[in-house]
């Protein structure tokens, strides 16, 4: 029987002490409406990871529910083969990463938060399962407004002022110089300085704003301090106690709110010679604000949203369609 009334009641069902929640009772298949969207919302800031499970959409119905709650990105910032007819959305597809970038089966395999090497990181991001393993596979997410509150009173004011630096291969990740990954890092430099605490902007909870995979080092510390420092604030980020771990079937969604958690790709498919398709969508994010103030600033590269990449601006497709955000540049360190 067909459903011509939106949807309009889910249950939020929490599932870990301090982040994740399931969402059931909608159909992502059948228009919303705005009361489900708004209760969805409000559960997406309060959980910071909301899952839907066993929800078989296409890539237009992807995109669609991702326009509820922002504009939507290009597929990411370095993504040069986007899927034709579908620009938005970036394939997290174990074997392309192999094939392309060397050993990797996922867009990062470390701890990180989606892109923060640009000066206005996604506001969110939305991952469908689309082909993955029975067993293993599994992500995980953190919450950052936990690992924040988790620093003793001292270094949550000390953190309140520092800066860090984003980077990709910040940690070098890629070393041998002829990854063809590594290659587009280095033709298409994007570099941001964001404050280490950022205060979200709708909850106005204080996130700790590094991540193993983007964060190089903190400004106006020497090295060895700012490796130490990173150390500290690392521990939070990953903390077991802080995190909640999810068991993808084929059709399951996860929409995180990237302004507040970091998440970690499988760390097991080296056991498994199995496919793991997913396709993701990121929503257009705002500039950080740190507690003093600081607003976060490019270094190199430009902010981040529905235009497509330099790279395939080089090729002269789209052209930018929104204004972005006025940034500041400030030299690179
Ligand atoms: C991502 O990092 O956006 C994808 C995570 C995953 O592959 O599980």
């Amino acid at each position: 029987m067909s459903q011509t009334k939106p949807q309009s009641v889910i249950q939020v069902r929490q599932l870990a002490g301090r982040i994740g929640a399931e969402i059931s009772g909608v159909d992502l298949n059948l228009p919303i409406a705005d009361s489900a969207i708004s209760d969805i919302r409000r559960a997406l800031l309060k959980h910071k990871v909301v899952f839907f499970r066993n929800q078989h959409i296409d890539h237009a119905q992807q995109v669609a529910f991702a326009a509820y709650f922002g504009e939507v990105t290009y597929a990411h910032p370095l993504e040069d083969e986007p899927i034709e007819g579908a620009p938005n959305i970036l394939p997290i597809d174990r074997r392309r990463y192999e094939r392309k970038n060397g050993r990797r089966y996922s867009y990062d395999n470390q701890w990180h938060t989606d892109v923060t090497a640009v000066v206005n990181p996604p506001a969110a991001s939305i991952l469908r399962a689309f082909n993955v393993p029975q067993i293993g596979g599994d992500t995980h997410w953190s919450n950052l407004v936990a690992a924040y509150e988790g620093l003793s009173a001292p270094l949550r004011a000390l953190a309140d002022g520092l800066k860090a630096e984003h980077r990709f291969n910040a940690n070098k990740q890629f070393s041998d110089s002829n990854n063809p990954f590594l290659k587009r890092i280095q033709a298409n430099p994007l570099v941001s300085i964001h404050p280490v605490v950022r205060i979200h902007p709708e909850t106005k909870e204080r996130a700790l704003f590094v991540n193993p995979g983007f964060t190089s080092h903190i400004l106006n510390v020497s090295r060895s301090e700012s490796d130490k420092l990173l150390e500290i604030f690392f521990e939070q980020v990953t903390k077991p106690g802080h995190t909640v771990r999810f068991h993808w079937n084929n059709g399951d969604i996860a929409f995180w709110d990237n302004r507040a958690t970091a998440h970690l790709a499988p760390q097991d498919l080296d056991l498994f010679d199995v496919e793991r398709v997913l396709y993701r969508v990121t929503l257009t994010g705002d500039i950080p604000v740190g507690p003093d103030g600081f607003r976060s600033q490019i270094v190199e590269g430009k902010p981040f949203g529905i235009e497509v990449s330099p790279l395939a601006a080089d090729r002269g497709s789209v052209k930018r369609q929104v204004d972005t955000p006025a940034v500041e540049l400030v030299p690179a360190s």
